[in-house]
């Protein structure tokens, strides 16, 4: 074997953090080498000062590519190298088509032109090596999360590649595209592209990896090389959090009431083609004390049917119904929706949850000022006690309440975006991949407080593309698929299997 990558006692801070403390980590040439630890371990800081985000001298320790030592001044250096990284929060220009996007900076032209021919070709052939059917014309904004993902990666093969990495790929992806992004990853191992990836998702990495960096706390604690030993996802948590854990879920013990929360023929149209029905008349409903599961696959509309009942926040020609304790309610509006105590959180975190540049104690009580304030104005000591309260509670990992989110680790700015849904208090929480990029130690934190929050008498929604924890957190799972609801069914009864099956046998449209 040799080294392609070699990275020594790196030691980054930031004012009042140590994010990286003499860190070394070793890369094999064409192997698969997952990266892995809690929310705010440092990963996505190691990644990087490799890749010269943050440039050499601004770090300590050494870089050795391919045998020479690596002083990169910035991205366009380690690119150079060969040396993609593809960031955890996605990096596309929402306006712009899948073609203008992956020729970003490295345009097609001839004499100050752009070849459109040319280019939209070469984007064909790259959404081709990546199973991506869209039309280079499309615009990233029309694209799902995962799509968006997809063309990160084309972007990334349109350049020589020797080192891709990759920060969480496959949070925002489900089941089948998880699998077909790593099997082209194994694909390019065949061709002799190494790669770094991140994930939280274990049973990924025990299927790609060929050896394993754990982080914890800022430094390197472990490599595991699971060519020589089986590796067991056990043995990966605990070196990650440093202790065992043997449940996944928190006991619960459900107590079920009346209907709380109902949704009657809702029906949302698409906004650019409204004579696309999105959701397609959706009726369910949730008990108080319960949680209902939403499964489906990526596309079936469940974001949408949630945005949508949320304020009107997705969609146009929107008709159906909302009730809440058998009354209709207003949710015309986000504030209405708010008032009538339904709350949405949201997967995208970056547009929808959080004022970047604005602190952790800002962020917490956005949706319910009243919450801190004496009646007139902010109450300063009731805002920082609150925001110090869940930041103890949810674990979220930062040098203060003070520090702004932008500058968090992306699990924990997802906690942030949660501890502000739950400040509000709302008697209806709809939850949309709570644990998107959360750590094994602090799913179980947030699946705690979905239990809670049900056992305290609230109805609760889940929308998950994560089969095993729908299956674990829900009382009851409603099948979504191509907008329209396909099936019920209690979770006691409900398996990974059946899901699938009442998906299939509902058909595709089109
Ligand atoms: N620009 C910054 N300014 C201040 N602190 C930062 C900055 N970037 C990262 N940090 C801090 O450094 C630590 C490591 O963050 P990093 O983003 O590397 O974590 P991570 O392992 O990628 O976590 P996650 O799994 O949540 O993505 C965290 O405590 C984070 O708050
Ligand atoms: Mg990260």
């Amino acid at each position: 074997m040799t080294t392609i990558l070699e990275m020594r006692n790196i030691t980054k801070t930031f004012p009042g953090v140590k994010a990286l403390d003499n860190v070394s980590m070793k890369v094999e040439a064409g192997e698969i080498h997952a990266l892995v630890g809690e929310n705010g371990a440092g990963k996505s800081t190691l990644m990087k000062v490799l890749s010269g985000v943050y440039p050499h001298g601004s770090y300590d320790g050494e870089i050795r590519f391919e045998g020479d030592e690596c002083k990169f001044a910035g991205i366009s250096d380690s690119e150079k190298r060969g040396i993609i990284i593809i960031h955890q929060e996605l990096a596309l220009v929402p306006l712009l088509s899948i073609a203008e996007n992956i020729f970003l900076g490295n345009e097609r032209a001839s004499g100050g032109v752009i070849d459109w021919g040319e280019t939209f070709g070469r984007t064909r052939e790259l959404l081709a090596k990546v199973g991506l059917k869209e039309a280079p014309q499309t615009r990233i904004t029309d694209l799902g999360l995962g799509k968006q993902q997809l063309v990160e990666i084309a972007k990334a093969l349109s350049k020589e590649v020797k080192l891709l990495i990759l920060d969480e790929p496959t949070s925002s992806l489900n089941e089948t595209d998880s699998q077909a992004l790593l099997d082209l990853l194994l694909e390019f191992k065949a061709r002799g592209i190494s790669s770094i990836l991140i994930s939280h998702k274990l049973n990924e990495i025990g299927r790609v990896a060929d050896a394993i960096t754990v982080l914890r706390d800022g430094s390197s604690v472990s490599t595991l090389d699971c060519r020589a030993n089986t590796i067991e996802e056990g043995d990966i948590i605990r070196d990650m959090v440093g202790r065992s854990m043997t449940d996944r879920f928190p006991p619960r013990d459900p107590k079920i009431g009346e209907v709380m929360f109902e949704v009657r023929n809702w029906t949302a149209h698409h906004p650019l083609h409204s004579d696309r029905k999105v959701v397609d008349n959706v009726s369910f409903n949730v008990r108080k004390g319960e949680v209902v599961g939403i499964a489906g696959l990526m596309g079936a509309g469940r974001t949408e049917l949630a945005m949508s009942v949320f304020g009107r926040s997705y969609g146009v020609g929107i008709s159906g119904e909302v009730l809440v304790n058998g009354q209709p309610v207003d949710v015309s509006t986000v504030g209405r929706a708010i008032d009538n105590g339904i709350c949405y959180v949201t997967e995208d975190r970056k547009t929808y949850g959080l004022v970047l540049d604005e602190t952790i104690r800002r962020n917490i009580p956005l949706a319910n000022l009243d919450g801190i304030s004496n009646g007139i104005v902010v109450d300063d000591h009731r805002e920082l006690a609150v925001a110090r309260d869940y930041r103890d509670r949810l674990r979220i990992k930062s040098s203060s309440v003070a520090q702004e989110a932008v500058n968090l680790s992306g699990g924990n700015q997802q906690k942030v975006v949660l501890a502000k849904w739950l400040f509000a208090e709302p008697d209806v929480l709809i939850l949309d991949e709570p644990t998107r990029g959360i750590d094994v130690g602090a799913k179980y934190e947030i699946y705690a407080i979905i239990a809670e929050l049900a056992a305290s008498g609230r109805a609760v929604v889940v929308i998950s593309s994560e089969m095993p924890e729908l299956l674990g957190v829900s009382d009851r799972i409603y099948v979504m698929n191509e907008g329209r609801f396909v099936g019920e069914l209690p979770a006691a009864d409900a398996s990974q299997e059946k899901i699938m099956s009442m998906i299939i046998r509902s058909g595709h449209r089109n």
